[in-house]
């Protein structure tokens, strides 16, 4: 559980010998609109993917509806993608 919204707390991941984010951190609290500014490449749909649950990071912990989804498979999460 978080007191957040949504949190990523030290993510790691990385494709092959790339790494694309390293330790990232944020949080964003119920009813806030946050943006994810950067140039083509730099891993904005990386990090919605991790929310959404379609990668799984190599390290850290993803929150989402206040709960830390990072090991829920993909049955786990249906429930809390409807919201
Ligand atoms: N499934 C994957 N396998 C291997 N590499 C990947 C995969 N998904 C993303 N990447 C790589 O991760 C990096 C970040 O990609 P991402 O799609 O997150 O960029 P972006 O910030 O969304 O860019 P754009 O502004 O062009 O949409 C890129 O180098 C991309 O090639
Ligand atoms: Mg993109």
């Amino acid at each position: 559980m978080s007191e957040h919204y949504i949190e990523f707390r030290g993510v790691y991941k990385a494709f092959e010998d790339l790494a694309v984010l390293e330790d990232v951190s944020f949080v964003v609290d119920r009813g806030e609109t946050s943006v994810i500014m950067g140039r083509s490449g730099v891993g904005k749909s990386v990090t919605l993917k991790h929310i959404l649950g379609f990668l799984k990071p190599d390290a850290g912990r993803v929150v989402v509806a206040g709960q830390d989804v990072t090991d829920w498979d993909e049955d786990q999460l249906q429930e809390i993608l409807r919201r």
